[in-house]
């Protein structure tokens, strides 16, 4: 019996670490220690053993039972380690160099606010900048809005609390209601008081309003604004200076147009329209692209130029609106996923 017991240990030894399965684990399992298993037939004949052989029997076959567990124990482990390593994937060296490097690209919106940029700089004008953070009197009241135009509606703006909320924040004016600007023409009024005409300028820049997002709209998305101030300017200026910008941006096959409007900051006003058909996905004929007019004499008076001396002509249009007919984008929140499969295809 000595034998056939060690026959069935190496039998175990040489199988069970070749189990690769928790299925096979339990057939051989069951093979060996269950109810009809190899290792259970010795213990059922111990009735049949004549009483004196019976504990050396026993103890032989306890023995036996010892080291099949152990056995049983590492094959189970070793099969646990195996599914572990499955679930972890291929080994990864963290000290190697990621293959992802090589240059980035530029952001389709930089592309759109550089060209214009440089498109505007050729004709005299230079970059001005202004604060995200604005008080109502920049961005609404020296603009000529008064505080019952629906635009300073805490709908549709992002109101800062009062100073006094904030603590003594040395910045701000306690007699100021802070906001998000709802448009670039704030930087008007700041390049304005900062200095005599002429002025020359142009501010691309970050706007925040209370929109919910689908494929056109965004709750925040970019400006870009221009104002010129000198005398005897035109809307023939005007019209001239948007006829060459866009042209320039777009192609010499663009077209504009002025529809009158209005805007508290211009007079008389306009919405600028342009006609692009080569580019592509444009399917209108007319795309509205931004509002524009001549400085209202009151913006004048607000920053104390003379509205008599003076004469200038102000332009504000959405850069998203641009790059989308640009490259035929068609959902504006591409632009805001850092999803790589669209940033990779501008240069
Ligand atoms: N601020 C306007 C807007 O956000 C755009 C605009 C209209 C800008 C007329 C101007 C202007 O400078 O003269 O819709």
């Amino acid at each position: 019996m000595q034998d056939q017991l060690s026959a069935v240990l190496a039998k175990a030894t040489a199988e069970l670490p070749t189990l690769k399965t928790r299925p096979e684990f339990e057939a051989a399992k069951a093979r060996y220690v269950g109810p009809h298993g190899e290792l259970t037939a010795f213990m059922k004949q111990m009735g049949a053993v004549p009483k004196e052989q019976r504990p050396a029997l026993g103890k032989l076959i306890n023995e036996a039972k010892v080291k099949l567990q152990a056995q049983l124990d590492a094959a189970l482990a070793q099969i646990a380690a195996g599914e572990l390593a499955a679930q972890l994937g291929p080994a990864v060296d963290v000290t190697l160099p990621s293959p992802d490097i090589g240059p980035g690209t530029r952001h389709p919106l930089t592309l759109v606010r550089e060209e214009m940029c440089r498109i505007l700089r050729k004709v005299g004008f230079t970059v001005a900048d202004g604060p995200e953070v604005e008080t109502e009197y920049y961005c609404f009241d020296a603009l000529n809005t008064p505080s019952d135009h629906p635009a300073r509606d805490a709908q549709d703006t992002f109101y800062f609390p009062t100073a006094a909320r904030f603590g003594n924040v040395s910045r701000m004016n306690p007699g100021e209601k802070y906001l998000l600007r709802t448009h670039t023409s704030s930087v008007q009024i700041r390049t304005m008081l900062k200095g005599p005409p002429p002025i020359r300028i142009v501010s691309p820049g970050r706007v925040y309003r209370r929109d919910t997002t689908d494929a056109t709209h965004s709750a925040n998305f970019h400006q870009l604004e221009c104002l010129y101030v000198d005398r005897n300017v035109t809307v023939r200026d005007l019209k001239a200076l948007l006829d060459y910008v866009f042209a320039a941006l777009l192609g010499s096959d663009t077209k504009t147009r002025f529809r009158p409007h209005y805007f508290g900051y211009t007079e008389p006003s306009f919405e600028v329209d342009l006609t692009a058909k080569h580019l592509p996905k444009v399917k209108k004929e007319w795309i509205e692209i931004g509002g524009c007019g001549m400085v209202d004499p009151t913006v004048f008076e607000a920053v104390g130029y003379d509205p008599e001396v003076w004469s200038g002509y102000a332009f504000g249009m959405g850069l998203e609106r641009l790059a989308m007919l640009l490259y035929g984008i068609d959902d504006i929140r591409y632009f805001y996923q850092n999803d790589l499969r669209f940033l990779k295809q501008f240069a």
